[in-house]
């Protein structure tokens, strides 16, 4: 139990002080380093793709800042381009994919041509453990099945998700067998990145948040569950960790529904509220808001204290309520560490950190 690495405890469902710590996208455009590599890969998917530049890159944040984590770097939607869908990344605007229409275009869809696509993420997987410090813990993730099912209907990011929703309340069957189709694919690439070397994985749903009830519990919430149950079922002491953005009260659904062993909580969840209501049933992970991290000083010290001072009594890992956004000066990350591993305090609301000794 002691030599566990303090992430893998914490999922576990113990208590862990200081509380171990990653954060959403710790690798991204907000580091130089960062920047420098993706100019030398020449494309983001050329980076997801290299296993070398994917481990490089991945390495890129542990090295400043100790986390207790390393995510694999790779992006939600090489699940749908692995399947044979067109994907390509415009500069400012984000991902753009060939919407699929109909019919014709699910059928094209193939998830052996995916296995052999994806060869190269799982090379990546087995790099980066191979790398990483023996206290941290490798992360490998998938995007869940309705975030994935809108990029793959809009095109690409959308305000209202029109065409997932008409197909979801137009054509439920036709929509099912795409979702159907993604918790296949989903629980194979999650299981490839665990026999490659990954610790836990996490299931980004980062729309869960726009749909009524049924609909949140038939396509975002059943879909989880389902691709979780798979997982667990032929790799059963890995954790899984749900991410239902904007879910507000069915979190506590997911946390007692779906089989998972932790949430993580968007930066709307009430604290209060999750260490009684969902910190009983799973541990819980967030939920420091990323424009707070960006603005740093007192904002963020009062922020960081909050969050740990309401969830430490139960199972907690510190991270965002989502992504770190590319405009955070990377000097506000450390000084988020030193706050929760204690060292220099110069807070102004008196509260103190308690000092532990230095991570390696
Ligand atoms: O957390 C990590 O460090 C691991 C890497 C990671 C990326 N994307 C790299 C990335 C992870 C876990 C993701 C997940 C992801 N990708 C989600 C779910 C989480 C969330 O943020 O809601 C979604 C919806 C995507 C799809 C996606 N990929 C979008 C909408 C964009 C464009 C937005 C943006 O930030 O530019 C991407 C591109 C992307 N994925 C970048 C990174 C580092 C930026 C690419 C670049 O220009 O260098």
């Amino acid at each position: 139990m002691t030599d566990q690495k303090p992430f893998l405890a914490a999922l576990a469902g113990q208590s862990v002080s200081p509380p171990p710590v990653w954060l959403m996208r710790q690798a991204g455009r907000y580091l130089p380093e960062y920047r420098a590599s993706r100019k030398e890969a020449g494309s983001f998917l050329d980076l997801c793709y290299t296993p070398d530049f994917a481990v490089e890159v991945t390495l890129q944040p542990l090295r400043r800042y100790g986390f207790d984590a390393a995510i694999l770097f790779s992006d939600i939607l090489v699940v749908p381009h692995g399947l044979g869908q067109k994907l390509w990344f415009v500069e400012g605007e984000g991902p753009k994919l060939e919407a699929l229409t109909g019919e014709a275009d699910l059928e094209a869809l193939s998830l052996p041509r995916m296995e052999e696509a994806l060869q190269p993420v799982y090379q990546a997987v087995a790099g980066i453990k191979a790398a990483i410090p023996e206290s941290t813990a490798l992360i490998g993730f998938a995007g869940a099945p309705w975030t994935v099912a809108s990029y793959m209907l809009e095109g690409g990011s959308s305000k209202d998700f029109a065409t997932g929703k008409s197909w979801a309340y137009g054509t439920p069957e036709r929509f099912q067998r795409l979702i159907d189709l993604l918790i296949e694919a989903t629980a194979q690439h999650l299981s490839r990145q665990i026999v490659a070397g990954a610790e836990a994985v996490q299931i980004f749903d980062s729309w869960a948040g726009v749909w009524p009830e049924r609909h949140f519990r038939r396509w975002c919430l059943e879909p989880m569950k389902a691709i979780t149950a798979k997982v667990k079922a032929a790799h059963p002491d890995i954790p899984v960790i749900l991410f239902p953005r904007g879910a507000g009260l069915l979190y506590e659904a997911v946390a007692k529904e779906a089989g998972c062993d932790a949430v993580s909580l968007d930066t709307t969840v009430p604290l209060g509220w999750a260490a009684k209501t969902l910190q009983p049933h799973v541990c819980v992970q967030g939920n420091l808001d990323p424009l707070q991290l960006m603005a740093g000083g007192a904002e963020l010290d009062r922020a960081v204290d909050e969050i740990v001072g309401t969830l430490s009594g139960g199972p907690f890992v510190f991270n965002l309520g989502h992504g770190i956004l590319p405009k955070t000066p990377p000097e506000h990350v450390s000084r988020l560490i030193e706050r929760l591993r204690g060292g220099s305090n110069t807070a102004e609301n008196g509260l103190s950190t308690q000092s532990a000794p230095a991570t390696a």
